[in-house]
């Protein structure tokens, strides 16, 4: 995927309106089109101090992860993008489409504070490369630093 031009795509849609709900609706919309072999990609928002699920594009997704749990609240906890070669071999790895099987995690976070995840993943083994990881991260930021509303 070309990180470049997708930044560029964000920047605009932020231009327009800076609400979560339609910035994340659109956010994921243009990944799944953009990024090739995945299988689910959107996000999850830190409510009540555990994660409910947001816009997405996929099949149907769990609704609630305690901090903690899976690959989205692992990464919440530690605060850390988590890259994961073969969800099979993650501890606690939920599984809401059985095709899964790698995903990246990211924080969207503001200083110390979680705000919320995006989860992508893909059906393919191995699938997040550091590139992918490096790109992503700066979607990450730039949606933490001019969302609002979450
Ligand atoms: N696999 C995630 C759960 C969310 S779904 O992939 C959409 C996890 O382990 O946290």
């Amino acid at each position: 995927m070309d990180y470049r031009l997708v930044m560029e795509q964000i920047k605009g849609l932020l231009e327009t309106d800076q609400h979560f709900i339609p910035v994340m609706s659109n956010v994921s919309a243009l990944l799944m089109e953009n990024l090739e072999e995945i299988n689910w990609v959107g996000f999850y928002l830190m409510r009540e101090g555990r994660l409910v699920v947001g816009p997405f594009q996929g099949k149907l997704a769990c609704i609630h992860i305690e901090v903690g749990r899976g690959v989205c609240g692992t990464a919440v906890r530690d605060k850390a993008v988590l890259r994961v070669d073969n969800v099979h071999e993650f501890p606690g790895h939920i599984a809401c489409d059985s095709a899964s099987n790698s995903e990246i995690v990211l924080p969207i976070q503001r200083g110390e504070i979680v705000l919320a995840v995006l989860d992508i993943d893909s059906p393919l083994l191995k699938r997040f490369s550091l590139e992918d990881e490096k790109g992503l991260k700066k979607i990450a930021d730039l949606l933490a630093e001019r969302m609002t509303g979450l």
